[in-house]
């Protein structure tokens, strides 16, 4: 039996980091394990150029420790005003990888995103060009399509023209949930897909387990078991076209907790153990190395990480919460305590650095 694991350094292509004090808390478990990871770019206002995007990345380097080695890699908020100079510009900057699709309204910090993708052909035409990716939160926001089909009616009306309309445009169709959207990628040019462990390892259900549990509610919305077995397949798979991508999403327990509660669930502090957890439970643990070090480098053209990363076998407990200091002296910290994935829990792996 393996009780050891040693990978080379992965990279997690989609992830929330946020800004102020919880970023200072959630980004050294990320800074410690990953090379790089693909920075979300939906704050408040978003990050939607490069001066933006440049003082942001200095922003999350100023919160490690200077002998961090970690490389955020930043996307861009399309908005329908993204300009042809703001593409120019960030084929540019070598700390830009592409320009990130919210359509408007779909989750969490996307009222500036994109009202119809007609509207931006000529900007996703120019990021084509430049080698630019496209990361897609793929769900559409008519409030008359029920919430679990979001994500397989975006493939209908959004990605399937836009694949025959501009085929070289490089897409990372992100946070997969659906078996049709595994069909897409698996079937389509181009065109890859992150996988989070909450995918993973929940399904619909559990957001309704004995009352409602708003630390499993996230956007794309967990789905039927049956979806999620088939994205435990696709990801232990060894296709290329899956790779790592948290999605980890910090809310604090006020915004979570709440008659109104926000979509995103925290998972930065364990990642790479849950996915560790995942990849054994299929008897795929060497399958894991590539998913989570090699293919989202090359589909994104990097170079793969060359440091490594090692997981010991030994049950822990993940804390109930990490507390947040309050940025408004008057609150109660508690409402400042950010909620893990898998509070209060044993995990089988531990990272060891
Ligand atoms: C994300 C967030 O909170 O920023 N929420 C989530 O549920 N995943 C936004 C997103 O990626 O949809
Ligand atoms: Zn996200």
């Amino acid at each position: 039996m393996t009780d050891k694991l040693v990978l080379t350094q992965p990279d997690d292509w989609h992830i929330h980091v946020r800004s102020g004090n919880v970023m200072h808390t959630v980004i050294k478990p990320t800074a410690e394990c990953f090379g790089r990871a693909l920075i979300m770019p939906n704050l408040v206002p978003p990050v939607a150029d490069v001066k933006q995007a440049k003082a942001y990345r200095d922003s999350i380097l100023q919160a490690l420790p200077q002998s961090s080695l970690f490389d955020p890699v930043m996307s861009l908020y399309l908005t329908d005003n993204t300009s042809l100079d703001t593409v120019r510009a960030a084929a540019d900057c070598p700390h830009v990888c592409g320009f990130k699709l919210y359509p408007a309204g779909a989750t969490t910090n996307s009222d500036s995103g994109v009202t119809s993708v007609s509207r931006i052909m000529p900007v996703l035409e120019a990021m084509a060009e430049h080698s630019l990716v496209l990361q897609v939160h793929g769900e559409v926001t008519d409030p008359h399509v029920d919430i679990f089909d979001r994500e397989s009616e975006f493939i209908d009306q959004v990605l399937l023209p836009l694949r025959t309309e501009i085929p070289a445009l490089k897409i990372v169709f992100e946070h997969i949930t659906s078996r049709q959207a595994i069909d897409f990628v698996t079937e389509h040019e181009n065109i890859g897909a992150t996988i989070t462990p909450h995918h993973l390892m929940y399904s619909r259900n559990d957001i309704f387990a004995g009352g409602i549990r708003p630390h499993y509610y996230c956007l794309p919305i967990l789905k039927r078991r049956t979806h999620m077995l088939a994205l435990l397949d696709a990801a232990t798979s060894g296709s290329p076209k899956f790779f790592l991508g948290t999605d980890s999403a910090p809310h604090v327990r006020g915004k979570k907790e709440s008659s109104c509660g926000c979509a995103g669930i925290y998972s930065a502090h364990t990642a790479i153990e849950f996915y560790a957890e995942v990849f054994e439970s299929m008897d795929a643990l060497d399958k894991l190395e590539a998913f989570a070090s090699f293919y989202g480098a090359d589909f994104y053209g990097m170079s793969r990480n060359t440091g490594k990363i090692s997981l010991q076998k030994s049950s822990w407990e993940v804390p109930p919460f990490y507390q947040v200091e309050p940025e408004n002296k008057n609150d109660d910290p508690c409402l400042w305590e950010l909620v893990p994935l898998r509070a209060g829990e044993t995990l089988r792996w531990k990272f060891v650095g």
